[in-house]
Order: C-alpha cells, then structure tokens, then sequence
C-alpha cells in the first residue's frame, strides 16, 4: 500500500515546456544550438516556443491544480539564470523563477526542484564543457545562486536528471543529444567523473547557502533487469547482479547504473567497472570520492522500461526472449511494469535511500477526436500497470516516498522534437490551447485516492 504522505506529482523539464528561449536576457545552452544544426532533431523541431511555459506559468499552475497535483518536478534553465554559466546573474531570470515558485505555492503545489535537466549554457560549453575540471566549480556556483534566491520556499532538490543520457548519449554511444560530438571513452569517463563532483559540491552548497531546511537528492535512469520467476531467490538475485554490472559497451561509454550511484552513494566505483575504467579516472579520484559522496536525503531515479531475464540450464542469467508483438510505446520502447517494480527493490537493496520515481510515463500518438476530447486508454493501462507494480515493489519492502509521473504536458521530446507526446495534458502548438486527456482526470482519481482507483478493474 502507498504510505498516507505518499508523494503523487508530476514532472516537466526547463527547455522542453518554457519557450521564450531569446527573451529577458536567457543566455543560450548546447540544445539551442543543437536544435539549429541539421538532421539532429525531428522535422527540425527546436524549443525556442515550446509550450509557452514562460508566459503561461499561471494559468498552467491553475490547471495543475484543477487536476489535483500537489508535487510538481521541474527544472532551472541555467542559461537563464546565469546567462553565461559563471559571472553575472540574470535578474530576470531570478524574478521568473521567484514567480514561478510563488505560483506553485499559492496553488497548493510543492516545487521539487532539478537544478539540471540537459540544458548547458553554451559558453561554458565552449570551455570545455563536463570534460573541464572546473566543471564542478561553475556548477557549485550555479547551486549557490539557486540555495540563496530559492532556498528559502524549495525544499526538495535533485542535482542532475539523468547523467547517462547528457554524458553518455550527448558524448558518447548514439550521439542523439546535444552537443552530439564523439568523445574517446577515456575522455567520456572524465566526464562523467567530473560530473559527480559537481553533483557532490551542489549538494554542499545547496545545504549551506539555503535558508531553509533542504532535502536533496539525485536523479539518474536505467533500464533494469527483472526475473522472469519472481518466486525463485536465485534468479532475482540474478536479475540484482546484472542490473549494476560494468560491462564493456561496443558503442561507447556512459550507460550504466552502478558507475553513477555508487562514487556518490557509497563512496566508491565499483570493482568490476573499476577494471575495465579505472585507467581513465584522473590521478585524484579517491581524493575526489570524498566530495562526490554527500550523505543524500532520497534517491531518485527515472524509470520506464527494462529487460526480463532467467536462469538457463547452465546457471547463467540470459534475457528472456519478448514474444511476438510484445506491448510498445509510439516512440518503440517495451512496455515492462515489473521494470519499475525491480527498480525500486533493486535500487533500495542496494543503497537503503528513500526512493522517488521521478520519471515515468507513456510515450503516445494522442490526437484530439471529434467529440473535442483527447481519449488516451494506452496511458491509462500503462500508468495502471507501472503503479500497481510499485505497490507491489513497496509490498516487498522498498522504500518508496514518491512517484512522479512524466510528463504534465506535452512538450519538446528533445531529438524527437514534437513528434511524440508524454503528456496528461494534450498541447495544440499551434494555439497554445491546453486539453487535459482522460488520463488527467484519470491520474487525479489515483493520487486523490491514494492508489485505491488502481484496483477498479478488480470490483
Ligand atoms: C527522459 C528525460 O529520458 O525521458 C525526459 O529525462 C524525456 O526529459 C523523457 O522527455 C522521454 O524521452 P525522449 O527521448 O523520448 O524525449
């Protein structure tokens, strides 16, 4: 059963809803520039408008409102902010935010804050980037200014969204996010490693420059392993080794979970990876373990699908073969509940954190239908499916304090432009108008009931 305080919310990112991508003195970040460049992104979508975000915050928080959500994770431009990356604050920037935040709060929704959701001001891109050590420096900055103009009304924080895509899939492997330029796996490695010290300093800075008592966390992806028998311990076992394995991948580097969690939960890389890796840490690394590793208030973690695997004749865990025509989303990933399940049992095994789902969703080709409403069963069944796994996940013993469910609108799908909706609420780009689908009102019934509503089909 989920806990009475259980967190029910949902969640957007910076670039992918707030548009106004010129205005009130925003600096740029990698994805402008992304988006300007050919073939990288779908049709040649680009997130200068998005959703309006930044000129109808209000009226969106109204909405969110009217639908029932009390949590909402979204995240800072940066670029924004500190236009240049370091050095000068943009005012506006600051007063949107404030705004933003009041909004929220006057509606009745608590802000849980991502300081990073891929948007890097493109400056600092061009010194170098996560491959600079100063790296750390700018962004402990970045969390400065955040804890001294916000600390005092946010509370909840996670660091970094999802380091494996904006390192290993922007650098490395399929080069399908920005800046999309291949890196060596030695440089990659850095990277990364620079990256969880910057996620370490924030951490220190957001505790020590916000007003208010602060809860942070991070926010990383995978897609796990599950076992195919749930009753036997050895394949779940099994399925819990495979998940946090380091093992070389032909296409690059970066897609891993144990690499990413443990210097910052556990203080240490993990053996297996420490062979096949380890060469490339800087000479500094267990020095630098030190600072990555800042006790955490939760864990979070974005989920949407994984692999099911078994134990074959000879003892070895293999992936079970998908049968024909196995469940897909619009955008070709598997539909695996019990993904989001081992997650959670997984990832609590592993580091005793407080879990937050802080992604989760269904991928879709929703169109408005001649009745004027947007019908999107598939999000009903898929969200039902995830969350009645999640229940069964915390049934077992995983801790988990929240669930947020991704996305509240649809938005700019990064490479995939305007091609695929996430959204419970159904975006026309070209009026701007808001529709909520039948899975709003749907997902309103869920959090207002606590998960109750997801037993209907049984009654
Ligand atoms: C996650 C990201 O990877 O999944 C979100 O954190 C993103 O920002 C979502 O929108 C869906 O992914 P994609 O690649 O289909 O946009």
């Amino acid at each position: 059963m989920f806990k009475k305080d259980f967190v029910w919310g949902v969640a957007t990112a910076s670039y992918q809803i707030e548009g106004a991508a010129y205005e009130d003195g925003r600096g740029l970040s990698i994805w402008d520039d992304f988006c300007k460049q050919d073939g990288k992104v779908f049709m040649g979508h680009s997130g200068d408008v998005a959703c309006d975000h930044y000129h109808r915050y209000k009226d969106d928080f109204k909405l969110m409102k009217e639908l029932g959500v009390k949590n909402y994770r979204f995240s800072v431009s940066w670029p924004r902010l500190i236009p240049n990356g370091t050095g000068e604050v943009n005012p506006k920037g600051i007063e949107f935010y404030n705004n933003l935040i009041d909004s929220m709060i006057e509606n009745g929704i608590t802000p849980y804050m991502t300081l990073y959701h891929w948007d890097l001001p493109l400056e600092l891109h061009y010194r170098g980037g996560w491959l600079n050590r100063e790296s750390s420096d700018w962004f402990y900055e970045y969390a400065k200014v955040i804890a001294e103009n916000f600390g005092d009304r946010v509370k909840y924080f996670f660091t970094f969204n999802e380091p494996q895509c904006f390192i290993g899939q922007s650098y490395s492997r399929m080069l399908t996010q920005a800046p999309g330029i291949r890196y060596s796996n030695g440089e990659v490695v850095k990277m990364a490693h620079n990256v969880m010290m910057a996620h370490g300093k924030a951490c220190m800075a957001l505790r020590e420059f916000s007003k208010g008592d602060v809860k942070v966390g991070y926010a990383p992806t995978y897609c796990y392993w599950y076992p195919e028998n749930e009753n036997d311990p050895k394949e779940v076992d099994a399925s819990y080794e495979k998940s946090f394995k380091t093992e070389l991948d032909p296409n690059g580097f970066g897609w891993l979970s144990a690499w990413w969690s443990d210097p910052v939960i556990l203080g240490s890389y993990p053996e297996d990876g420490l062979k096949l890796y380890g060469k490339y840490l800087p000479d500094t690394w267990k020095e630098d373990l030190k600072v990555m590793c800042q006790p955490l208030d939760f864990l979070g973690q974005n989920i949407y699908n994984g692999t099911e695997g078994h134990l074959d004749e000879n003892g070895n865990f293999v992936d079970t073969k998908r049968y024909d025509g196995f469940p897909r989303t619009a955008n070709m990933w598997h539909v695996t509940p019990n993904a989001l399940k081992y997650a959670a049992i997984h990832l609590y095994r592993r580091y005793k954190l407080p879990i937050y789902i802080t992604e989760n969703g269904l991928c879709n080709q929703d169109v408005i239908s001649l009745d004027g409403k947007v019908h999107d069963p598939q999000r009903i069944d898929f969200l039902n499916r995830y969350l009645i796994a999640l229940d069964e996940a915390i049934e077992s013993g995983a801790k988990v304090d929240g669930y947020f469910q991704w996305s509240f609108m649809d938005n700019f799908e990064w490479a995939n432009g305007y091609r695929d909706r996430f959204g419970l609420v159904y975006i026309n780009y070209q009026t701007q108008e808001r529709i909520p689908k039948d899975s709003a009102y749907w997902y309103k019934e869920v959090m207002e009931t606590n998960g109750e509503k997801l037993y209907e089909h049984l009654k």
